[in-house]
């Protein structure tokens, strides 16, 4: 494999939109950046990531999480046939385990929509966040880039972006206003943790 590109693989779950998974594939080729996508693993057969997928031509791979040993030893061999370089999770819901993390020796990072350490833990995902945020009248909310480790939401923090949530009257527009935010760090984010992990 060319050893002076980078390559990635990002997991998702039957939520995701994968509009995240755009914006880093763009942002990747508008800035002329080597690094590939190798695959998206899908976890549900029907989630919407697939037609992004497909029209976008990257290539998914279905791995079922109804056992999360078998998942991992699936993802641990996927890494190691496709050399990866970093692991993007982009709206993957379920804990990695910390043997997980190890096997892989490789970053694994996720985009987290709101400012940690404020809103993250357990159950804190998708719209719980923004509700909580509205409820709370923050005049402020982002997206935080973060290493995963075996805790929720508690890994290194790459990247952090704020946002302003003036005249938001809805967690629905307090989402909107963030994923716009989400969709400018990710990439960067990635970028920079691919450099620290490996130079080309
Ligand atoms: C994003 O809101 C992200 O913060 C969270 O999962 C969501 C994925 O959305 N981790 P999308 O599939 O990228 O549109």
């Amino acid at each position: 494999m060319n050893k002076n590109r980078y390559r990635i693989g990002v997991l998702t779950s039957g939520m995701s939109r994968g509009s995240n998974l755009l914006a880093i594939r763009n942002w990747f080729n508008e800035n002329q950046l080597p690094v590939d996508i190798s695959f998206v693993v899908v976890t549900h057969r029907r989630a919407p990531v697939i037609e992004r997928c497909q029209y976008f031509g990257l290539e998914h791979i279905f791995v079922s999480t109804k056992d999360m040993a078998e998942f991992e030893e699936r993802v641990l061999t996927l890494i190691s046939e496709r050399e990866i370089d970093l692991i993007v999770l982009a709206g993957f819901l379920k804990k990695l385990s910390a043997e997980f993390l190890e096997k892989a020796a490789i970053p694994t990072l996720n985009i987290h929509p709101a400012l940690l350490p404020k809103y993250g833990g357990e159950g804190m995902y998708g719209s719980n966040v923004h509700k909580e945020v509205f409820r709370n009248q923050e005049s402020e909310s982002g997206a935080t880039v973060h290493y995963v480790n075996k805790c929720y939401d508690e890994g290194e923090i790459i990247l952090q972006r704020k946002v302003g949530l003036e005249g938001c009257e809805s967690p629905e527009q307090v989402a909107e206003r963030v994923l716009k935010i989400e969709h400018e760090t990710y990439a960067p984010a990635i970028w920079e943790a691919l450099q620290r992990h490996r130079k080309l």
